[in-house]
């Protein structure tokens, strides 16, 4: 049996190359074959097909794994109801490689009743996903769909996600995830540049510590973006910028006056600095970086986000009890932001010193009833 394993690959890392050895081994796949992504009905890609493609055989280098150009030859989006049975064709005996948490979305995948006719599905749990309930969901796409679902007992994904790893080349980052030769066609390139412009200008306004703590919320925004599922953009802006007034003393008109002075001015100044140096208009970005610090009563998902990250980022927090926490908002949002901020709270009571009115809010608004 043959696995097919499609993906945007933009850029392909190493555990990519590391899922396909697995699965190979785990499921006695002959050959494994990536399928990038033409126009993905569920991704706006911005890396050009022939790009990913040499990323992609700079990754597998001589590895027996075999690339399909088959989705930049369809005209229309490729769906996998309609492109498994040519692939089926191709190469006989096929499995479709998918992610736990496509598994878990199979019911809005276009026509889930034909793809299971198809060929069998072996998935790869991310880390962070429950066995239990994938288990349970595969009973039910079984029972269902009459699919063959095979969720593998030994691989597990997620530690390593493509934004992350664009995201670090943006921040001019090492980039530990990609080998040296998919390095070197994306610098050949230029690619995922987007925010190096913003992150150098950023970076002159931070000690050398602030600056890896910036990178480290952006890294672990998006870590925690991977299940939240907001938009990429404004999660990388909001976390690159939500500190950047820490050291700057001047203040910035539309401050409140009554926070000049204490340690929460950096971030209702930054999301002025946000707004007056770096150009940013949207406001749901500008309220995650002005509430990063004291939280609000209905915080909106973005500024739970920014909190959080701020929080759990690997880069430079490893104060106790940092992994559990990490590892709640890694999983649930919500449930993350609601740990971090009660941690937080519980520091201040404890310090004895005054509680900002609108931290005040926000307990009450996430405790208040209960
Ligand atoms: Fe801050
Ligand atoms: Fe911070």
């Amino acid at each position: 049996m043959i696995g097919i394993f499609g993906g945007a690959f933009d850029p392909p890392h190493s555990e990519h190359v590391k899922i396909a050895r697995e699965i190979a081994a785990e499921f006695s796949l002959e050959k494994v074959v990536f399928l990038p992504s033409g126009n993905s009905p569920h991704k706006s890609l911005s890396t050009p097909f022939d790009l990913r493609v040499r990323m992609l055989e700079a990754a597998i280098g001589s590895t027996p794994f075999v690339i399909d150009r088959a989705e930049s030859e369809l005209s229309d989006r490729a769906y996998s109801y309609l492109m498994l049975p040519l692939l089926k064709e191709k190469y006989g005996d096929v499995a479709f490689l998918i992610g736990g948490d496509s598994l878990l979305a199979f019911d809005s995948w276009k026509k889930p009743e034909e793809i299971a006719k198809i060929c069998p599905l072996i998935v790869i749990p991310r880390a962070e996903e429950s066995m239990d309930e994938l288990r349970a969901k595969a009973k039910e796409v079984t029972e269902r769909y009459g699919a063959d679902v095979r969720v593998s007992e030994k691989v597990r994904g997620g530690a390593v996600s493509s934004s992350v790893v664009r995201a670090r080349v943006s921040l001019g980052m090492p980039v530990p995830e990609v080998s040296d030769e998919v390095l070197s066609v994306i610098r050949e390139a230029g690619l995922y540049l987007e925010y190096r412009e913003m992150a150098q200008r950023v970076k002159t306004y931070l000690p050398e510590k602030r600056w890896r703590h910036t990178c480290g919320v952006v890294l672990a925004g998006l870590r925690i973006n991977e299940r939240a599922r907001l938009d990429k953009h404004k999660v990388i802006v909001s976390c690159l910028l939500h500190d950047c007034m820490k050291y700057e003393e001047r203040v910035n008109e539309g401050v409140p006056s009554d926070v000049v002075g204490t340690k929460i001015l950096h971030a209702f100044n930054g999301a002025e600095e946000a707004r007056l140096a770096f150009g940013i208009t949207d406001l749901e970005i500008l309220d995650a970086i002005r509430y990063h610090t004291t939280g609000r009563a209905g915080m909106t998902p973005l500024d739970k986000l920014v909190y959080t990250a701020d929080m759990v980022e690997e880069e430079t927090r490893d104060f106790e009890g940092v992994e559990e926490l990490r590892a709640a908002a890694y999983l649930d949002l919500d449930e993350g932001f609601k740990r971090c901020f009660l941690a937080c709270y519980d520091q201040l009571l404890d310090s004895g010193k005054p509680i900002y009115h609108l931290t005040i809010d926000c307990y009450e608004d996430l405790f208040g009833g209960e």
